[in-house]
């Protein structure tokens, strides 16, 4: 019943998506953030929503319009982003490929830091939750198919997998991002479940995105 009709295989079927960077300030005027241009997560939410999927996408600051048939939540900071992925569910797929800061800083200054004789400021940093952790955490809110990112120079598929297990995910889309592609178009992914891991040739990020859509659709419902 679930099954849509031709081309619209997730039809019922609810997503929440991450996308873009998080950025987390330091005064009025000035903030740390990641290097992402959201390209990646928002071909994925179209990518879902053209097979008919009901999709929220939580968005850090990219500039990148809403893509057709996607409901947009705009954020900036990791916990603002933590609170409108949580209220999104329940959904039945979770793809959080957020570049979200690790840290954020303590006490966010009320006026503008003022550059001043004795040196430059020390910030002192605390650590942003998980939020692709949370999610896959089990229990009665878990989304039955959680899919997380990881960003790797160096050694991809031993951290994808150690990514895999330490935040409960169901799988990993690894990126070699010692290639180019932060801002590209193009993007070299490998794939890794539980049960193996799948190399995927350069693709434009939208190829990512349908490939990615339709192994999703698989899952949920497999081809004979
Ligand atoms: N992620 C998240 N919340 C965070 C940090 C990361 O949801 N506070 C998610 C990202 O969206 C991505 C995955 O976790 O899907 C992996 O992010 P990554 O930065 O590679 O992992 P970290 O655990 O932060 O490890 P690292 O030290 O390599 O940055
Ligand atoms: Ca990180």
């Amino acid at each position: 019943l679930l099954a849509g009709p031709d081309g619209r295989e997730l039809a019922g079927r609810k997503a929440v998506v991450t996308a873009g960077p998080t950025f987390e300030p330091i005064d009025p005027v000035r903030g740390l953030t990641n290097r992402s241009s959201g390209k990646q997560g928002y071909a994925i939410a179209a990518a879902l929503a053209a097979r008919g999927a009901e999709v929220t996408l939580v968005s850090g600051p990219t500039g990148l319009p809403v893509p057709v048939g996607v409901t947009r939540i705009d954020v900036e900071t990791a916990m603002q982003m933590k609170a409108a992925t949580e209220a999104a569910l329940p959904a039945d797929i979770a793809v959080l490929s957020a570049a979200v800061a690790d840290w954020r800083v303590d006490t966010v200054a009320g006026g503008k830091i003022k550059k001043a004789p004795g040196g430059p400021p020390t910030l002192a940093l605390i650590e942003n939750p998980d939020i692709l952790a949370g999610i896959a955490k089990p229990g009665p809110k878990r989304p039955k198919l959680v899919i997380g990112f990881a960003a790797e120079t160096t050694d991809l598929e031993a951290n994808a997998r150690s990514k895999l297990s330490r935040k409960g995910c169901d799988w990993i889309v690894g990126n070699d991002v010692s290639a180019d592609v932060f801002g590209a178009d193009g993007n070299t992914v490998l794939l890794v479940t539980r049960d193996g891991a799948d190399a995927w040739p350069r693709l434009t990020k939208t190829e990512v995105a349908a490939r990615l859509a339709d192994r999703i659709a698989d899952h949920f419902s497999p081809k004979a």
